[in-house]
């Protein structure tokens, strides 16, 4: 965890004070909605189909167990009960009511929570994997050069009106967990030659109307040069993105008009003019954050313990431990993912008392840590393999041990049109189905790893161009149709997926998705070859086929 020094507590308080007083002159009148907008904006409230949408962001996905129960009292005293955890480290309250927000937002500042800059055209929550700092083989926590991040880009004055809203990724893994090629800056942390540690900075990655994979712009920056690089990327962007055409605002469009070479020259031009001013990060400065994040003090423990061995013969709990337990860095210990997915409910949705038992378990279990993962999921990153027996009862009993983890009911979907006032379709409703439709687990697990992404309307919050099935809900006369994408991913080998052909009504898209995964089970090389592969040798056509054969 990170530890908010006091000069981070006053920004927080201020904040809410500030907000307040606007909230109050918006209730007399004195602001009009319009005037309001902006206001309300910075502070991470949106006005969405029904009510006020809250977003509070959770830096770099960690959450102490303090903090979650803090989340669990704004989802119960001025929500409806539940919380939505989103594909980029925040959670949504959905029903929140103008009056009470200021309350709300003073109970999280008691915790070191805020909702800056999780709306407009600013950096929004600099995020990274779930599992950081306790997966083995990171080059090192990626979470230091987030927060150093965080602390050089929250409210920074030449920054807060970009073209764009602009969103960083990082990830210290080979396996990018964090979706860093579908960011407007994606940083991959390694090591050079010399052992010297550094990033491979990637630029204009993003989903939305136009998706963009992210380029390489530089293979390796030196960690003390982080912030000078970035900024200089920051400044060309300020000055040649378009503000004429919203649609035509991000920084991956810049990029790709300019072409990668242009944009990286320009960037290396503006970087060389002041790369070695006060943002160069010297030893002590990294040394400061680094001891600002504390660790558990783990015990010494073996892999396997006795514990675990017995409670394997329960074929319930082995199902999954095989699916949500994954190694941590310390032998003995795991990571365990807790399911947001439960059969028949809406994705990354949890429930107060959900919330409020997870922070009791993390306490007992898991060092009081919780994490907040871009799939929707919770994970409890320090976790003693001798106690997993006891804790998966535990969140079995509170619904948040599905054993769906990776799997084709584990989708990432956006609100769409049960909440949002842009959306064209509806998503929860179809990710819904397709869970009750794949519910038994030996069928999902016999399909083996499949992401399939929904979102409403082509903003593309639910990720569906990466997803190896892809669902885009598109308005036809009045009637909601889904166009179907299938081979795109998010990790390091990061693709945009292909259309397979017309868009389908809504109540098809169940049975297409069902045709899919029959074709891939009947053209599948080995029952180890996962779907992304079988689609990656086979291409759209056999899938194509069998869609639009009967249809
Ligand atoms: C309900 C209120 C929401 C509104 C009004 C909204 C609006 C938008 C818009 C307009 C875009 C396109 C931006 C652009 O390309 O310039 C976008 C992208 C995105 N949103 Fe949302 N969104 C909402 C909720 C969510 C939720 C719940 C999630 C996560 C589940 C989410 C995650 C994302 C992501 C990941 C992207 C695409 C990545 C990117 O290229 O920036 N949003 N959103
Ligand atoms: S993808 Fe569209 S419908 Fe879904 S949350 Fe984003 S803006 Fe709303």
């Amino acid at each position: 965890m990170y530890a908010y020094d006091e000069i981070d507590r006053t920004l927080i308080n201020e904040r809410v004070s500030e907000f307040r007083d606007q909230v109050k002159r918006r209730l007399s009148g004195e602001l009009t909605e319009d005037e309001f907008k902006m206001l309300r904006l910075m502070n991470g409230v949106y006005l969405q189909l029904h009510a006020y949408m809250f977003r509070v962001a959770i830096p770099y996905g960690t959450l102490s167990a303090d903090q979650m129960r803090k989340m669990a009292h704004v989802a119960r005293r001025y929500d409806r009960g539940y919380g939505h955890f989103t594909t980029r480290q925040n959670i949504q309250f959905n029903w929140i009511k103008l009056a009470d927000l200021p309350d709300a937002l003073e109970d999280l500042a008691k915790v070191g929570i805020h909702a800056m800059q999780t709306s407009g055209n600013c950096t929004r929550n600099i995020t990274t994997d779930q599992w950081a700092g306790v997966a083995p083989g990171e080059v090192e926590d990626p979470r230091i050069w987030c927060e150093l991040l965080r602390q050089y880009s929250t409210m920074h004055p030449e920054f807060s009106f970009l073209p764009r809203k602009f969103k960083f990724a990082i990830t210290a893994s080979a396996h990018d967990r964090a979706a860093i090629k579908v960011h407007d800056i994606g940083l991959r942390l390694h090591k050079n030659d010399g052992g010297e540690t550094g990033f491979e900075v990637l630029v204009g990655g993003g989903l939305g109307r136009t998706p963009f994979i992210g380029k390489t712009i530089k293979p390796f920056v030196p960690g003390r040069d982080l912030l000078s690089y970035v900024e200089a990327i920051l400044r060309v962007y300020n000055q040649y993105g378009r503000r004429d055409n919203i649609y035509k605002a991000r920084i991956k469009i810049l990029v790709h008009e300019l072409g990668i070479e242009k944009f990286a020259a320009e960037v290396e031009d503006e970087w060389l003019a002041m790369r070695d001013n006060a943002l160069t990060l010297d030893d002590e400065v990294v040394e400061d954050i680094r001891s600002r994040f504390t660790y558990p003090h783990y015990k010494q423990l073996t892999d396997l313990p006795d514990e675990l061995k017995a409670a394997s013969a329960d074929p319930h709990f082995e199902a999954w431990r095989l699916n949500s337990v994954a190694p941590h860095r310390r032998p003995g210990y795991s990571i365990v993912t807790l399911s947001l997915k439960p059969i028949g409910g809406p994705p990354g949705d949890a429930t107060a008392d959900q919330m409020d038992a997870i922070a009791d378990l993390a306490d007992k279990y898991s060092f009081g840590e919780i994490r907040v993962g871009h799939e929707q999921n919770l994970a409890l990153p320090h976790v003693a393999q001798r106690d997993l027996p006891a804790l998966w009862r535990a969140l079995d009993k509170i619904g948040v041990a599905t054993p769906n983890v990776n799997l084709v009911t584990d989708i990432i979907a956006c609100p769409g049109l049960d909440y949002c006032s842009l959306a064209n379709t509806r998503s929860i409703p179809i990710a819904q189905e397709l869970t009750r439709r794949f519910a038994n687990h030996d069928t999902a697990n016999l399909i083996g790893r499949l992401h399939v992404n929904i979102s409403g309307c082509i903003n593309a919050c639910g990720h569906h161009h990466v997803g190896h099935i892809g669902i885009l809900g598109v308005e036809k006369n009045g009637e909601e149709f889904y166009q179907i994408t299938i081979g795109g991913r998010a990790d390091e080998h990061a693709v945009v997926g292909t259309l397979i052909g017309p868009a389908v009504p809504y109540a098809d898209v169940a049975d297409v998705v069902e045709d899919i995964v029959e074709a891939y089970l009947a053209l599948r090389a080995r029952p180890d070859e996962l779907f992304i592969d079988a689609v990656k040798r086979l291409g759209v056509e056999p899938f194509k086929e069998r869609v639009y054969a009967t249809r």
